[in-house]
């Protein structure tokens, strides 16, 4: 009976107390406005007043040759694959931790993808390792900026270009970063950007091909409506538009870059806002992280990370098992991604040689992400730093 009490008790307790989700969308200026404003118009199609001035700000900004905006990142890396002319049997070198579409870009267009292990420090592609990787097929590299912190560019484009290897930068994560003071998504001949949900800056799902070469530019306009001229039709350089090479439908709908550009006018702010966040975390976990054999994110000096996420690294898949269920019986929902890629089962069918790799596989298991967005209040957060004090190993 007093069982029973106690089983209801924690019920009620639990049905009052607020699921504190892992992401959660956040309106942070003028985005319905915007949205209000393109529909008014009659403009929600792609490429209208909102397409346009996103793609000028991120121009202005990072001082790229172009931006385009897109319906996903995945569809980014798309366009950078076909750009590139990858062909069947030529080779991709990715990180093994990443999400899918890193990979999946290249492979929809034959390539084997090779997968490299990543550092222990920033969880990024380890450069040291790249050489050892590359072949006469080696056509493209693929560097992952995790959580937004700059991977080891210096090195990955010497080696790179000793090989003749392309370089595209998966920059998902790492908008507005900077490695040795220069933006992400400004090292490699093209770059791809998300504007998912879960990213600091988003319209639901969207993307950027950011494009720092200018022989890409035309081509990539090109493939971006459906292998058609449309765009050179659009500003009156052709009096009719047709097909003229491979594409898809890549353009994003000016409703969702209205919605995006309200967000992308206000960036400094989002920035600055996950700043704060993120220094909370990592200052009220310190102590706690050392007593009980977590480790905090590591952002090397010459690395000004993007804030895109707070994650940490548990002693062992069991701790980190406990401790989500632990965040979970408390009602915050922590989470942890990317299950390696090299050992996946359809990648046991495609990777030219099979790589182990053994830090992707640790870390895999041991990851963990606490709730992290851009509208967290600080009794939110507060929430959550209690929760996770309160976990011993
Ligand atoms: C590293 C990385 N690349 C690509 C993507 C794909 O982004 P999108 O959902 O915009 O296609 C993601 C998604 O989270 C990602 O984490």
């Amino acid at each position: 009976m007093v069982f029973h009490l106690i089983n209801v008790l924690f019920l009620v307790q639990l049905t009052m107390t607020p699921i504190l989700s892992f992401n959660k969308s956040s309106l942070v200026g003028r985005e319905l406005e915007f949205i209000f404003q393109t529909i008014s118009n009659g403009q929600i199609a792609g490429d209208q007043m909102f397409s346009k001035k996103c793609h000028g700000l991120l121009k202005e900004v990072l001082q790229v040759c172009s931006a385009l905006v897109t319906t996903s990142c995945t569809h980014a890396l798309e366009m950078a694959a076909i750009l590139l002319n990858i062909q069947p049997g030529d080779e991709v070198i990715l990180p093994a931790f990443t999400f899918v579409s890193t990979a999946n870009a290249f492979v929809l267009r034959g390539a084997q993808p090779v997968f490299c292990d990543i550092r222990s420090d920033t969880l990024n592609l380890d450069e040291s390792k790249l050489e050892e990787l590359i072949t006469p097929r080696t056509r493209v590299m693929v560097p992952v900026h995790y959580a937004g912190v700059g991977c080891e560019m210096e090195e990955i484009l010497e080696i790179a270009g000793r090989h003749g290897v392309a370089v595209v930068e998966d920059n998902a994560h790492g908008l507005f970063g900077k490695y040795r003071g220069r933006w992400l998504g400004t090292f490699g001949c093209m770059a791809t950007q998300s504007f998912h949900e879960t990213k600091n800056i988003t319209c639901g799902e969207g993307g950027a091909l950011l494009i720092n070469e200018e022989r890409f530019i035309e081509r990539a306009e090109i493939i971006r409506e459906k292998g058609t001229n449309r765009a050179r039709f659009f500003r009156g350089q052709v009096d009719k538009y047709s097909w003229v090479d491979v594409g898809s439908s890549y353009v994003m709908s000016d409703v969702l870059a209205a919605f995006l550009y309200g967000q992308l006018e206000k960036w400094r702010e989002i920035q600055a806002k996950r700043r704060a966040i993120w220094e909370l975390y990592d200052m009220e976990l310190a102590d706690w992280a050392s007593a009980n054999g977590v480790r905090q994110p590591v952002v090397p000096e010459h690395c000004e990370q993007a804030w895109h996420m707070y994650y940490l690294l548990m002693p062992s898949l069991q701790a980190r098992t406990e401790f989500i269920a632990r965040l979970k019986d408390k009602g915050i929902m922590a989470v942890f991604h990317y299950l390696p890629l090299n050992r996946s089962a359809f990648a046991s069918n495609l990777a030219s040689a099979p790589t182990d790799c053994p830090v992707t596989k640790d870390v895999s298991d041991r990851i963990v992400r606490l709730p992290f967005y851009t509208s967290m209040t600080e009794k939110e957060q507060r929430r959550v730093i209690h929760a996770v004090l309160e976990w011993k190993s």
